[in-house]
C-alpha cells in the first residue's frame, strides 16, 4: 500500500538531508531571531497569504467562524499586548486552560509573541491535575473559560504565584479576586507589535507529560522547535498550499500544538477545528462540509469509526481526503486495511512523543506501507533499538529492544522543568531513550512492541500510575493502591486500580463507584479507573515497593516474569 508523494522520495530526501533545508525555507538561522508566534502569522502574511483562511472553527452546535492569517496576526498581537499590560514578563508561564475555542489558538501565539512560555493544559483536568502542574511550573497567569474557572477558584489559594486568571468569555458574569475579563473581540485590534526578540533557545512551550515515577514532568520546548515541526508537517503530513487540514488533537497534548498549531501554520496551511467530542457521523459530516484533504487522527478514533462500519462512511462525500496520518498508540494492521476500504486511503502511522516535539519514525508518503509497522526514521533522525543489557544498538535486525534516538534534532525538549535528574535519566550511552520497545525488520521498518515502563496509554493519552495512586490514597477508605493498564478494545488500555482498604471499610460496587468518581473529579476522565479490584494485599518487593508489573501481566494474560525478589510470592 502506498500513496503518491508530492515531494522527492524518502531515499532521496534521506541522502541529501540537512535541517538547514527547513531553516532556509523558514528564513531562520540557529543564531538569529525566531518567534513561533510571529512565524505562524506575520510571516505568512508577508508571504502574501494575509487573506487566506488560517482557522476555520466550528463548535458542537455547528456555530462557526473563520479567521484569516491576518486575523491571526493582529489578534495574537492584541493578546500579547493585553498580557504584557497585565504586567506579565517574558519567561513567565502562562497557562491555556480552555476547550478548543479560537482564543486558545490565538492565545497560544499571543503568549509566544510577548515572550511568555505557553503552558497548555487539557480542559477536562480536575483540580488536582491542574494544581500539580500549575504549582510545579509556578505559573503566573491562566487563560480560561467560564465553564472551567470554578476549578481554578478551588485551588487558587494554594497558588500564591498565580497572579491573573483571565476569563475569555466572562460576559457580565461576576468575577472574583485575581480574575479579569478579556473579550478579544472588544479589544482594539493591535496592528503593530514589537514581537519579543526570542532566539532559537528561548523557551516556548511547556507540556506536562506522565512517567512512571513522581508527578508529571514539564517538557520544555524552545522556539527553534519550529524547524522540525515545519518540515515534518510539510513532508509527513504532506501539506500543500490548497490543503484543508484537520488535526483531531486537543492542544492540551503535544500533537495539538506541534501539529494542531505550529506545523500547519508555519506552512501557511488552512486548518479546520471541531470543538466537539467524538461522533462518527458528526466527524464525517465535518470532513464532507469543509472538504478536508489531510487528516491527522489517532487509533482510538479509527477503532470507533471501524466499529460503525464502512456503510456510514458511504453516506458522506469523503472524496476530498487525500492523505491520512495517525499518532499516539500502535496503529493496528486491521485499521490500516480498513481505512483503505472505507476511504480508499491507508492511515500512515507516525511515532513520536511530547519530548521529541516532532514526528521521528513514520510511514513516509510514497513509501510502501507495511500495515502494523510504524515505518522508518524521518530523514535527519537517527533512530535505533538498543539491547537493554548493553545499551548498544543490535548488530542485526529482528530483536526487540529499546527505541533510542541520537539527540540533536531541533525540537527535542531542552529539559524537564526544574527536574534535571529526571531529564538526565532519559539518556544512556549517548542515546535518548523513548521508554518504548520495538524491533527493526531487515528493510529498516520499526515494529512497536510496547512501553518499557508502567505508564498507561489510554486512547493515545499517557497517564502516570503515580498520579492516580496519589489521588486514590486521598480517599478515606484506601490504604494502598496500584494503578496498571488493562486491555481495552477501543482505548487500547484503560486504568485498572488494585486497592487495599483501611480497617472498617468493605469493598463493593458502591465503594468502587465512589472511588472512581473521586479520581475523575480530582484528575480527569482519562485517569479514572474503569475497574477497581479490592484485594487483601499487593505484591511487593522485599524492600516494600509495590510491583505493578505482576498485576499488569495478569490483566494481559502474560507471564509474570522473575518474582524471586518479591515478598510473598
Ligand atoms: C508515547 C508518547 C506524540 C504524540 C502523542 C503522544 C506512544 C505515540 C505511537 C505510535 C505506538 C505510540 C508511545 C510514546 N505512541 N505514537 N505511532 N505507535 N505508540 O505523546 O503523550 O508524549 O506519548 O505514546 O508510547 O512513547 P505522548
Amino acid at each position: 500500500m502506498s500513496t503518491v508523494a508530492t515531494h522527492p522520495s524518502y531515499d532521496e530526501l534521506c541522502a541529501n538531508f540537512d535541517w538547514a533545508i527547513a531553516e532556509r525555507e523558514l528564513g531562520v538561522t540557529r543564531s538569529g531571531r525566531i518567534n513561533i508566534g510571529w512565524h505562524c502569522s506575520d510571516r505568512i502574511c508577508e508571504l502574501g497569504l494575509a487573506s487566506k483562511p488560517a482557522l476555520i472553527w466550528e463548535n458542537f452546535s455547528g456555530t462557526g467562524r473563520t479567521y484569516t492569517f491576518d486575523d491571526l496576526r493582529a489578534l495574537s498581537n492584541t493578546i500579547a499586548v493585553y498580557l504584557a499590560d497585565l504586567g506579565l514578563q517574558p519567561g513567565e508561564r502562562i497557562c491555556l486552560f480552555m476547550d478548543r475555542v479560537p482564543d486558545l489558538y490565538i492565545g497560544f501565539l499571543g503568549i509566544l509573541k510577548m515572550g511568555g512560555i505557553a503552558q497548555p493544559l487539557f480542559s477536562a483536568f480536575g483540580g488536582d491535575s491542574l494544581w500539580t502542574r500549575l504549582a510545579d511550573a509556578r505559573t503566573s497567569a491562566i487563560l480560561t473559560q467560564r465553564k472551567h474557572v470554578g476549578k481554578v477558584r478551588k485551588i487558587r489559594e494554594k497558588l500564591p504565584e498565580l497572579r491573573h486568571i483571565v476569563v475569555v468569555d466572562a460576559g457580565e458574569a461576576p468575577l472574583q479576586e485575581r480574575e479579569v475579563a478579556m473579550a478579544l473581540d472588544e479589544l482594539p485590534r493591535v496592528e503593530r507589535l514589537d514581537v519579543y526578540p526570542s532566539t532559537s533557545e528561548t523557551p516556548s512551550v511547556l507540556h506536562y507529560t506522565s512517567g512512571t515515577t513522581g508527578q508529571p514532568k514539564g517538557a520544555q520546548h524552545v522556539h527553534y522547535s519550529i524547524v522540525s515541526q515545519y518540515l515534518t508537517a510539510k513532508w509527513v503530513l504532506d501539506l500543500q498550499p490548497d490543503d484543508i487540514y484537520w488535526c483531531n488533537a486537543d492542544p492540551g497534548w503535544v500533537t495539538g500544538t506541534s501539529y494542531g498549531i505550529i506545523g500547519p501554520w508555519a506552512n501557511g496551511t488552512t486548518q479546520v477545528v471541531l470543538d466537539s467530542g467524538f461522533s462518527t457521523e458528526r466527524w464525517y459530516a465535518f470532513i464532507d462540509k469543509h472538504r478536508v484533504t489531510v487528516w491527522y487522527s489517532a487509533p482510538t478514533a479509527i477503532r470507533l469509526l471501524m466499529r460503525d462500519g464502512t456503510k456510514v462512511a458511504r453516506k458522506y462525500a469523503l472524496t476530498s481526503l487525500r492523505h491520512l496520518c495517525s499518532v499516539g498508540e500502535p496503529l493496528n494492521a486491521e485499521a490500516v486495511i480498513w481505512s483503505q476500504e472505507a476511504f480508499g486511503l491507508p492511515f500512515h502511522d507516525t511515532f513520536w512523543q511530547t519530548e521529541t516535539g516532532c514526528i521521528v519514525v513514520t510511514n513516509f508518503p510514497g513509501m510502501p506501507i507495511k500495515p502494523g509497522s510504524m515505518g522508518k526514521p524521518f530523514p535527519g533522525i537517527t533512530a535505533t533499538v538498543l539491547n537493554p543489557k548493553t545499551n548498544e544498538p543490535y548488530d542485526r535486525p529482528g530483536p526487540v529492544g529499546l527505541i533510542a534516538l541520537r539527540p540533536g534534532w531541533p525540537s527535542m525538549i531542552r529539559s524537564y522543568w526544574n527536574n534535571p535528574t529526571g531529564y538526565a535519566s532519559k539518556f544512556k550511552n549517548g542515546w535518548y531513550l523513548c521508554g518504548d520497545r520495538a524491533s527493526i525488520d531487515p528493510d529498516g521498518y520499526f515494529w512497536f512492541v510496547g512501553r518499557d515502563d508502567d505508564v498507561i496509554n489510554t486512547g493515545g493519552h499517557l497517564v502516570g500510575p503515580f498520579e492516580i495512586e496519589s489521588a486514590l490514597l486521598e480517599h478515606p477508605a484506601v490504604a494502598e493502591s496500584a494503578a496498571v493498564a488493562k486491555p481495552d478494545p477501543v482505548n487500547m488500555e484503560v486504568v485498572k486500580a488494585f486497592v487495599t482498604l483501611k480497617p472498617g471499610f468493605e469493598g463493593g460496587p458502591d465503594l468502587e463507584l465512589e472511588i472512581m468518581n473521586f479520581v475523575r473529579n480530582k484528575l480527569s476522565p482519562l485517569a479514572m479507573p474503569q475497574e477497581i479490584e479490592f484485594v487483601p494485599s499487593l505484591p511487593k518487593t522485599r524492600s516494600g515497593k509495590i510491583v505493578r508489573r505482576i498485576l499488569r501481566a495478569k490483566e494481559w494474560g502474560e507471564p509474570v516474569g522473575d518474582t524471586s525478589t518479591l515478598m510473598d510470592e
